[in-house]
This record gives C-alpha cells, sequence and structure tokens, in this order.
C-alpha cells in the first residue's frame, strides 16, 4: 500500500517531535573511549557525546548530553539509536547521506541500513529552512570528531 504524501510528512513530524521531547540515551557513558563537545555557533547550543566503541572500532553504546532545540536534540537521539554496531566508515556515510538529504544533493545508499534510513529521511524535511540543516547535523559532526578523537567542533 503506497502512504500519501501528507500521512508521510505527519508520521515524519511525529517522530521528530518525539525524539525531541524524550531524547534517547541522553545519558553521559561512563566506560565511552570517544567523547566530543559539539557547538553551534548561531545559537550557542553545544552538545556533549560519548561514544564507547570496541577493538575493532565498532560503535558499542553513544549518548549524549546538552541543550538544543526540537531538531537537534531529536537528531542526537536518533543517531545514537541507529549507530549501534556499525563502523566509523558505516556512520560517515550516514552522515554524508543525512548531510546531502538535507541538502537537496542524491547520494549512492548501496549498502546501507534501510531504518537509519528511514530517520534520516524524516530530518530531510530541513532542507526547506536551509538555517537549521545545521541543527539536524550538529550530533553528526560531534560525532565525527569524537571518532577522529578531536575535543571540540564547531558547526561553522
Ligand atoms: Fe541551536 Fe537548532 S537552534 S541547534
Amino acid at each position: 500500500m503506497t502512504v500519501p504524501d501528507n500521512d508521510l510528512r505527519d508520521l515524519y513530524q511525529d517522530l521528530i517531535l518525539d525524539h525531541g521531547k524524550h531524547p534517547r540515551n541522553f545519558r553521559v557513558l561512563p566506560a565511552a573511549n570517544h567523547e566530543a563537545l559539539g557547538h553551534n555557533p548561531l545559537c550557542g547550543d553545544k552538545i556533549t557525546l560519548y561514544v564507547t566503541t570496541d577493538d575493532h572500532g565498532v560503535i558499542q553504546d553513544v549518548g549524549f548530553q546538552g541543550s538544543g532545540c526540537a531538531i537537534s536534540v531529536a537528531s542526537a537521539s536518533m543517531m545514537t539509536e541507529m549507530l549501534k554496531g556499525k563502523t566509523a566508515e558505516e556512520a560517515s556515510r550516514l552522515f554524508d547521506y543525512l548531510h546531502n538529504a538535507c541538502t537537496g544533493q542524491p547520494t549512492d545508499a548501496t549498502g546501507l541500513d534501510e531504518d537509519a534510513l528511514d530517520h534520516i529521511q524524516a530530518l530531510s524535511g530541513v532542507r526547506a529552512y536551509p538555517i537549521r540543516v545545521k541543527c539536524a547535523t550538529l550530533a553528526w559532526h560531534t560525532l565525527q570528531a569524537a571518532l577522529k578523537d578531536k575535543k571540540k567542533v564547531s558547526t561553522e
């Protein structure tokens, strides 16, 4: 059955609202072996991301703390759920997919996790509001920094 476009938009809105109001993995990870602070200087919002990887670089757990707008919190929350079990390379490809989806660029999604792509698709509505692209990508920039052991990153 094909879902009408309006219903899809409502569904995506609901997903963002739910994650924005009830963020998942909003916690410090005491055993994290990667950590970074992400900052959006346009609004002053900041998040700290904690990542635990195993000896093979596979992400075992992700948590975050901080304050931000509903989109940045929802994006961080969704990201923490979609990254468990992924390698840094898979995480990087998902970030590219998100960034391109938010800016209207095509991306090769071959081999990427379909659930993760669905969640990313929910955030891609920000492309109608370019200033909000930084909100949707703040957590992802922070993740890239954490995995490269950079302690701080800015969306500028
Ligand atoms: Fe600050 Fe969205 S308004 S991250």
